[in-house]
């Protein structure tokens, strides 16, 4: 089943030109942006800094919503995971109460129910339920990406947008967390969109991978295919960069 499709997609952001007196202009990020995403599938999304990579991103989980195009989702609300554990945990909160706030915020839920399923998440993500009374400051870098993940899953979302959600972890804590993202999709017959500049992850992560490059798609596929058979000379380069060739 389709859960999300995304039909010529484009966004433009207006620049300071008229700063210089001249006519103030849209910058074009997204410029025509088309694909769609099956249930439990995981698909990679890799290109240059800059490419529009977090835009798109954005537009999915509806943080931005001035776009051209069609975007269309069935289910429950797209999540977002973001890079930096720290930054996007409040840290005046306690992990209890950032966890719970997006279903007491529904008010069609007992107080008593939110608790259990937050316990029942911290759980399925690993974490020890004596977590919930905590600030962030408390736990480790690992620790708060699993409360992230664990607060994207209170909704019980289809589709994860994870933004390079492993990129800011040291490399044993990252192997972990990967891990932890397989087994939930296996538990929840979960979607990701995978967002990262580490191609050994995505390689490790994803079913299929998007190429991205100045805003527009140039290159889809299997994940083997992109790897080992790369049509495109910007994915060739891509993978040149990284070196990874050398490695599968
Ligand atoms: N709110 C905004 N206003 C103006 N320009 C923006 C805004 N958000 C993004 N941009 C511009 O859009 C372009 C794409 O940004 P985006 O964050 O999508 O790139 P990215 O592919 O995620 O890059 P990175 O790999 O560095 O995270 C950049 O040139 C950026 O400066
Ligand atoms: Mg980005």
């Amino acid at each position: 089943m389709k859960l999300l499709e995304i039909e010529d997609l484009k966004v433009g952001f207006e620049t300071e030109a008229f700063l210089f007196r001249k006519k103030q202009k849209d910058k074009e990020v997204l410029k025509g942006v088309t694909f769609s995403m099956e249930e439990n599938q995981v698909l990679g999304l890799v290109g240059e800094s800059g490419c529009g990579k977090s835009t798109l991103a954005k537009v999915i989980v509806g943080m931005n919503q001035t776009y051209q195009g069609q975007v269309q989702y069935h289910g429950t609300k797209p999540q977002m995971v973001f890079q930096d554990p720290y930054n996007s945990l409040n840290p005046s909160k306690t992990i209890g109460f950032t966890l719970t706030e997006p279903l007491r915020v529904q008010k069609k839920w007992k107080q008593a129910e939110i608790r259990k399923k937050a316990f029942s998440i911290l759980e399925s993500v690993g974490l020890d339920e004596k977590l919930f009374d905590r600030y962030p400051h408390q736990l480790s870098g690992g620790q708060r990406q699993r409360v992230c993940i664990a607060e994207a899953l209170m909704t019980d979302p289809k589709l994860l947008v994870l933004d390079e959600a492993v990129s800011a972890l040291d490399v044993t804590v990252q192997a972990q967390i990967i891990k932890l993202l397989l087994q939930i999709r296996q538990e929840r017959n979960l979607a990701m969109l995978f967002i990262s500049h580490d191609l050994r992850v995505v390689y490790q992560m994803c079913d299929q991978v998007m190429i991205m490059e100045q805003g527009k798609i140039i290159e889809m596929g299997d994940t083997q295919t992109i790897f080992y058979n790369p049509k495109e000379a910007y994915t060739k380069k891509l993978l040149e960069a990284s070196g990874i060739a050398d490695e599968i």
